[in-house]
């Protein structure tokens, strides 16, 4: 007999109106302060990703590093930070992405990846994917192949997931909240 899976979507807590009126924003510390929670979101990420020849995590600041530091370890693989504009202290690649109103940049180290890597990118979430697609862009930039991304939460109604897999990224959810 299997052991019955930890109900992680019980564990995520959902916040009304935050950061705005009319926004259920979905809160992962609950999750990750409960430590089989925790344990589980990174193993059954790491878990999906076996075998696929991973030579890199990259983790999206801040809530991606969570995660992606987990998977890391867990696959026995190295950690490439993708950090917001202004943060990483070596050369590095940037890439602009849309928020709800103006723009973002998200950044690489120009000097870590390379056409011998594949890369897996994890993030806590996806809603529009938006960061994602700016991060797939970033990594592919380098040179690296990514063709997998792990996310804990899927928002499937804002259409994210979808758009990633269109750009030929491989979207593994371990949870999913219809509605907005
Ligand atoms: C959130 C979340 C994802 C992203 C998803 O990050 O952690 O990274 O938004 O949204 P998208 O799919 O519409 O792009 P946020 O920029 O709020 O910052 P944080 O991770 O630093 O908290
Ligand atoms: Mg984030």
């Amino acid at each position: 007999l299997e052991l019955a899976q930890l109900d992680l979507k019980a564990l995520v807590r959902t916040i009304p109106d935050y950061p705005k009126p009319g926004i259920l924003f979905r809160d992962i510390t609950t999750l990750i302060e409960h430590p089989e929670g925790f344990r589980e979101s990174v193993e059954r990420l790491a878990n999906a990703h076996r075998g696929l020849g991973v030579t890199h995590v990259a983790g999206i600041e801040a809530r991606g590093f969570i995660f992606g530091a987990g998977v890391a370890i867990a696959l026995g693989v190295g950690f490439v930070p993708i950090r917001k504009k202004g943060k990483l202290p070596g050369q590095t690649i940037g890439q602009n992405y849309a928020l709800e109103y103006g723009v973002d940049t998200i950044e690489i180290h120009d000097d870590v990846l390379d056409g011998s890597h594949r890369v897996l990118l994890v993030d806590d979430l996806i809603a529009t994917g938006g960061t994602a697609i700016a991060a797939v862009g970033l990594i592919r930039r380098t040179g690296a192949v990514i063709e997998h991304a792990g996310f804990v939460i899927d928002l499937p109604d804002i259409g994210g997931a979808e758009k990633l897999e269109t750009e030929g990224v491989t979207v593994t959810s371990l949870i999913a909240f219809e509605g907005h």
